[in-house]
C-alpha cells in the first residue's frame, strides 16, 4: 500500500508512523525536510503546499493521499488530486469550509437545528454591531477564515472596551468582508476527532489541549503546547454522558455538511467543545486531526490505521475497525524561546535512544534538517509523548523525555499534572453548582 502524506509537522510525523506501522510505504511532500518524517519514508519531495500540480504529479503511483494540515484542504487540494484520481484522507473544499469559514458552520447548525450554537451574529458591515456589543455582557470576536489557531480575541482578556471590540469587528470585516461574534462561554473545552467516511462517524478518545503558551494557562494563545488523554477515553471533568451527545453533534453535521453541499465529509472531522452551565457547546470544527491530538490518539490505536484509511475511501467504516488501548497519553511541545511573539532560531539536539529507553517518543514539528542539524523556524518545534497506565506514569515520561533534548526551547511544565487536572475538575464541579 503506497501512501502520500503531505505535511510537515509532529502531526504528520506521528501520522506518518502510523502509516509504516501498519504497512504501509511511506511517501512525503514536506514544505521543510522534517528528519522524523524523513527517516520513515521511501521518497521524499519538498516544495511549497500550494504548488498543487507537483503533489499531484509526486501522487501519481500512490494508492492515497492523505492530508495533513488545513490549508491545501481549504484550497481544494483533495478536489484535484480526487479528480486525477488519486482516492484522499481529507474533506473536499466545499466541506471543508466546516474549518475554513466559522460563519458556514454557525449558519449550518443553526439551518439544521443542530445543538450546540452559542448565542452569535454573523456581521457583514458594522450596522447593528454596537447594539449586540451593547446588549451582551461578554462576546468573543472570531475570523471568519482560517488563522492557525490565532486570530480568535475574548472579551476581558484580548479585548477590554466596546471601541476596542468594534476596531477589531471592522478589521475582520474589511479583510474577510465577514465576521462572527459571538457569547463568550465559561466551561472546560475538550476535543473529539472522528473518522468519517461520508457516512459513518466513529470517534476517538477525548483529548484536552492546552491553548496558552504558558504554565497556568497564561500567555498568548498558540497552536497548543501539549494535551492529554485518559485510559478509560473520557476526561475526569466530563461526564461521560456527554461523550455520546458530542458525537452525535458531529454525526448530524456530517448529514448536513451534505445535504447543503451535495459533497461527502471523508477524512477526519475535529469537534471542539466546550461544557458549561448551559449544556454541550461547539467553540469549533475542524478539518482534519489536531495538532497536537493526533499524537494522543494515534500512537495508541490497536487496529490497522491503513486499513480505517481504506475504509474511509470505500465507505465502510464502522466502530469495530477502530479500537483503542486503553491507556493515558502526555503530549508536551517544546517551542523557541519567545514563541509565539518573537520566536528565537535555535539548533536542537535530541537524543532519541535515551528517550525511546525511558519509554519516550519525539515527533519532530517546526524543525528544517540542513547538512545534518536540526535547525528551529518559527513555530513549535519538537513534542514528546508519554504513554502510562496512569495519566502520572504518562506524564513523568514525557517530562523525563524533555532531559535529553538540548536548544534554547521551553515548554509546560504542568500539562498532565494532577494539580492542573484537579484545576479542571474544580472548575467544573463550580461551574455546575
Ligand atoms: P478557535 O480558533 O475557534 O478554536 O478558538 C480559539 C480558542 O478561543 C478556543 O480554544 C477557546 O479557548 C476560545 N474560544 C473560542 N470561542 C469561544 C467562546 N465562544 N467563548 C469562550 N472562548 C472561546
Ligand atoms: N490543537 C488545535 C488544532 O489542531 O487546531
Amino acid at each position: 500500500m503506497k501512501v502520500l502524506l503531505v505535511g510537515q509537522g509532529a502531526r504528520e510525523h506521528a501520522i506518518a508512523e502510523s502509516v509504516v506501522k501498519s504497512g504501509g510505504v511511506l511517501y512525503s511532500y514536506m514544505k521543510t525536510r522534517n528528519p522524523g518524517i524523513a527517516k520513515l519514508s521511501r521518497e521524499v519531495k519538498t516544495g511549497s503546499l500550494n504548488d498543487f500540480n507537483s503533489i499531484v504529479e509526486f501522487a501519481k503511483n500512490v494508492d492515497f493521499c492523505i492530508i495533513g494540515p488545513e490549508d491545501p484542504l481549504a484550497d481544494g487540494l483533495v478536489d484535484r488530486l480526487e479528480d486525477a484520481g488519486v482516492p484522499c484522507i481529507g474533506p473536499r473544499r466545499s466541506v471543508a469550509r466546516l474549518e475554513s469559514s466559522k460563519s458556514f458552520t454557525r449558519l449550518l447548525l443553526t439551518k439544521y437545528k443542530i445543538p450546540g450554537n452559542p448565542d452569535y451574529q454573523v456581521f457583514e458591515d458594522m450596522n447593528h454591531v454596537r447594539d449586540y456589543l451593547q446588549k451582551k455582557s461578554s462576546i468573543v470576536v472570531k475570523p471568519d477564515g482560517l488563522t492557525g489557531g490565532k486570530g480568535v480575541k475574548v472579551w476581558g482578556e484580548h479585548l477590554t472596551s466596546i471601541a476596542e471590540a468594534e476596531a477589531y469587528i471592522r478589521e475582520l470585516i474589511e479583510k474577510d468582508g465577514r465576521v462572527v461574534v459571538e457569547e463568550r462561554l465559561d466551561g472546560e473545552e475538550f476535543t473529539l476527532q472522528a473518522f468519517v467516511d461520508g457516512e459513518h462517524v466513529i470517534g476517538s478518545p477525548l483529548v484536552q489541549d492546552h491553548k496558552r503558551a504558558y504554565e497556568g494557562d497564561q500567555g498568548p494563545n498558540t497552536g497548543g503546547m501539549g494535551s492529554y488523554s485518559f485510559p478509560d477515553h473520557g476526561l475526569p471533568f466530563i461526564d461521560s454522558k456527554y461523550i455520546p451527545i458530542a458525537l452525535d453533534i458531529l454525526k448530524r453535521t456530517v448529514r448536513a455538511v451534505r445535504e447543503e453541499t451535495g459533497t461527502p465529509y471523508k477524512g477526519v472531522l475535529y469537534g471542539q467543545f466546550m461544557l458549561t452551565r448551559s449544556g454541550l457547546k461547539v467553540v469549533e470544527f475542524n478539518a482534519r486531526f489536531g495538532d497536537p491530538e493526533a499524537i494522543n490518539i494515534l500512537p495508541i490505536l490497536k487496529t490497522s490505521f491503513t486499513d480505517i484509511c481504506l475504509r474511509i475511501i470505500d465507505g465502510n467504516l464502522s466502530a469495530k475497525h477502530v479500537e483503542f488501548e486503553n491507556k493515558a497519553t502526555v503530549v508536551k511541545y517544546l517551542a523557541p524561546v519567545g514563541y509565539p511573539v518573537s520566536p528565537v532560531m535555535t539548533e536542537v539536539t535530541v537524543n532519541e535512544d535515551e528517550i525511546r529507553n525511558l519509554g519516550g517518543r519525539v515527533y519532530y514539528a517546526s524543525v528544517s534538517e540542513v547538512n545534518g542539524r536540526i535547525l528551529t523556524t518559527s513555530s513549535r518545534s519538537i513534542a514528546v509523548l508519554g504513554v502510562g497506565s496512569t495519566i502520572e506514569e504518562a506524564e513523568r515520561i514525557a517530562e523525563n523525555s524533555i532531559c535529553y533534548i538540548g536548544g534554547e526551547l521551553f515548554h509546560r511544565r504542568d500539562i498532565g499534572t494532577r494539580k492542573l487536572i484537579q484545576k479542571r475538575i474544580d472548575h467544573m464541579k463550580q461551574l455546575l453548582s
